[in-house]
């Protein structure tokens, strides 16, 4: 399978260090480097991580048949934040033996991740294009949808929607849909007993630290905290955020940029989204325009997953 690529490893690097110049690091720099997506990767297969989501997949993928059906023959899955491509893999499984052929276009800042999802899309004779793209960028969001004509499944799963401006990121997927597409998109549910407890488990910890690490930041140089704020643009918005809060006077190192981090100074690391029931839909169909056709929680009640159309 081939590789897109829109952004390039010289601006990932660029931007990093200007983020770490403004002491704030956004989601897609927690896996670009391979030993974060190696940690990520094993994170996937915690079950405290996930949850229920896995048996979700398992459901939309019982689900295939319908899906197929409403396709016919051919179906391009576009993939949002695509990671290692395990869940679509799941669906594309499912489709091909529904009776359709599957071309998959996994789209993610991430090489390591995405050249994983496009070797195994490989492995199951699946043909496609990953392409490496930032999804937060609605240029680049319209450049990965025009990969295929519609009608496309578009997915965005794991809870990536929540790791931006959900309210502006959902604006930006639903423009790129149009008339006969579908949506795959997911969401978790906020639990004020479990949900920041979850983000401080050791497996979420190391996958933080793999990061601060490949910075030249080491465990006893500070620590990571959490915090919980309500999003005021709606009610049930609920946002998770974390930084480090430097213990010593550092000094980050990225691409031989040096920047001085000092005591008692913060880090924003990346954020997350969750929400209420009534707040997640609220989200897909009044703020983004689309309608949900099905929607489903998972058994532990973390992730609602809804398919959606424009
Ligand atoms: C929470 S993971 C979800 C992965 C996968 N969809 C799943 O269900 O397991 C988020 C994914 O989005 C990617 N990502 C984060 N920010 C991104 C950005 N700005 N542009 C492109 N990909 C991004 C990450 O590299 C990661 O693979």
């Amino acid at each position: 399978m081939k590789v897109e690529v829109v952004l390039t490893e010289a601006d990932i690097l660029q931007e990093l260090t200007e983020a770490i110049e403004a002491r704030d690091l956004p989601e897609k720099y927690f896996y670009c480097f391979p030993s974060s997506a190696a940690e990520w990767t094993a994170l996937t297969r915690d079950t405290e991580v996930y949850g229920g989501l896995r048996e979700t997949w398992n459901q939309l993928a019982a689900g295939a048949p319908a899906l197929a059906q409403y396709f016919g023959k051919r179906v391009p899955l576009i993939s949002f934040g695509s990671g290692d491509g395990s869940r679509d893999r799941m669906l594309m499984s499912a489709l091909k033996d529904a009776g359709c052929e599957c071309t998959y276009f996994p789209v993610d800042a991430s090489i390591s991740l995405l050249e994983t999802a496009c070797a195994g899309a490989e492995d199951d004779d699946i043909e496609g294009t990953g392409i490496k793209a930032d999804i937060s960028s609605p240029v680049h969001l319209v450049y990965a949808a025009d990969a295929a004509e519609p009608p496309r499944l578009f997915v965005m799963s794991g809870n990536t929607l929540g790791a931006f401006d959900p309210l502006a990121e959902i604006r930006y997927v639903s423009q790129c849909m149009k008339p006969g597409d579908r949506l795959i998109i997911d969401g978790e549910a906020y639990d004020e007993q479990k949900t920041i407890a979850r983000r401080a488990n050791p497996a979420s910890r190391r996958f933080v630290w793999t990061l601060l690490s490949n910075l030249g930041i080491r465990p006893d140089d500070g620590d990571v905290r959490f915090e919980h704020k309500r999003d005021d643009r709606h009610d049930g918005l609920h946002l998770i955020t974390r930084h480090f809060h430097a213990a010593r006077d550092l000094s980050l190192l990225v691409g031989g940029h040096e920047t001085a981090l000092a005591r008692g100074e913060r880090l924003g690391l990346n954020f997350v989204y969750c929400y209420t029931d009534d707040a997640f839909r609220w989200l897909l169909c009044e703020h983004g325009g689309l309608d949900i056709i099905t929607s489903r929680t998972s058994s532990d009640g973390r992730f609602f997953t809804a398919i959606c159309k424009k």
